[in-house]
């Protein structure tokens, strides 16, 4: 069995499984190099040489226990013909909803669009660098998903005012989301994903009292379809005030945690196998730093079932050094 699934499936806490959020991208000269002569992101990610390519890069550098699919959250409201694009220094921005439009979309329509994304995971499936690896198929919870496509950006620190007026508009985009992330999840698998992980990196914009209607209900819909495939699922609720809560209710197999928690109190308050932590902006410190950092973490998960990785993504402004001498660290710990 792989590392990934002894930690997930046998909640082995003698290994030290590691894989890192955003580990294909900016901080590597190599995508740096694809993506100066590939302007429109979504065409990249819709190139399937090159993004299974792209995926495939940062194993041929260090020794990560997976490989995450080249791919956007926001690939799905572009298979709902939603206008996506990503301007630079500036992030995504999005076309105005059309519901009339969104609810005549049709199944074979969307996976024909996002088809590259399946062929690409079968191509990184296929590659001799995943053997004995996870390959991770991922979406975004329907409610990061409603913030940007009613948002048309990211929300930063909050949403648009009257982000909530429309309820109508709001509970037909989550009912149509959700049918279409199963749609999504489920080609991803049949292609060759072997763990789905769900981003909520807005869940912590809510207040505790919406937490039910958008977060715990749609995102435990999607947890259940995932099971119910025998595919193991890592949720990340990114800044969400009650972890304990939040896993008792939507029940993941794999909790991944941001940065800003206390990890002391996450291995004390959850049962389950837990990932990540460790603050992205370490990597841009020194490696005695570094060092001390990622040992902290080891040692409060020491004897609890964990994954490494990052408590948000890596940054553009990385050195693949530092990369290099986390993942050696990990390994040898
Ligand atoms: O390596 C991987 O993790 C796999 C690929 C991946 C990307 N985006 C590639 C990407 C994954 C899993 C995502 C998830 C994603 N996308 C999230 C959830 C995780 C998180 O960061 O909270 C979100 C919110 C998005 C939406 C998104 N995509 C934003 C806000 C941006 C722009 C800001 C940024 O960090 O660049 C993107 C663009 C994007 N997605 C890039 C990459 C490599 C950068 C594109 C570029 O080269 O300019």
């Amino acid at each position: 069995m792989s590392p990934i699934k002894e930690v997930i499936v046998n909640e082995n806490t003698k290994l030290n499984p590691i894989w890192i959020m955003r580990q294909a991208g900016r901080y590597l000269p190599e995508f740096r190099e694809i993506r100066k002569q590939n302007t429109d992101f979504i065409k990249l990610c819709l190139n399937f040489k090159l993004s299974s390519e792209i995926t495939l890069q940062p194993l041929k550098r260090f020794d990560l226990d997976a490989a995450i699919i080249f791919s956007d959250i926001l690939m799905v409201p572009y298979g709902l013909d939603q206008r996506v694009s990503f301007k630079k220094n500036f992030g995504p921005s999005l076309g105005l909803v059309n519901l009339d439009k969104l609810s005549k979309i049709k199944k074979t329509s969307f996976l024909e669009k996002l088809s590259p994304v399946y062929k690409s995971i079968q191509m990184v499936k296929n590659n001799p660098l995943t053997y004995k690896k996870e390959v991770i198929g991922f979406v975004g919870a329907p409610w990061t998903l409603l913030v940007y496509m009613i948002n048309m950006s990211s929300p930063k620190k909050k949403l648009i005012k009257n982000f909530f007026k429309d309820k109508y508009l709001i509970n037909r985009i989550l009912i149509i989301l959700e049918n279409f992330l199963k749609i999504h999840i489920k080609q991803q698998i049949n292609s060759g994903a072997t763990v789905v992980q769900i981003f909520d990196s807005w869940a912590g914009l809510l207040k505790e009292k919406d937490l039910p209607k958008y977060v715990y209900k749609p995102t435990s819909n999607l947890v259940n379809y995932v099971k119910s495939l025998n595919v193991p699922v890592i949720c990340f609720p990114r800044e969400i005030k009650d972890y304990k809560k939040y896993c008792e209710i939507v029940k993941p197999n794999v909790i991944s945690i941001d940065y800003k928690v206390d990890p002391k109190l996450i291995v004390k308050q959850i049962k389950i196998p837990v990932q990540g932590g460790l603050d992205p902006k370490i990597l841009l410190s020194d490696k005695d730093h570094l060092k001390r950092k990622t040992l902290k973490y080891l040692n409060i998960f020491k004897n609890h079932p964990y994954v490494f990785n990052l408590g948000h993504g890596v940054l553009p402004e990385t050195d693949p050094m530092m990369v290099d001498y986390l993942v050696k660290l990990v390994k040898d710990y």
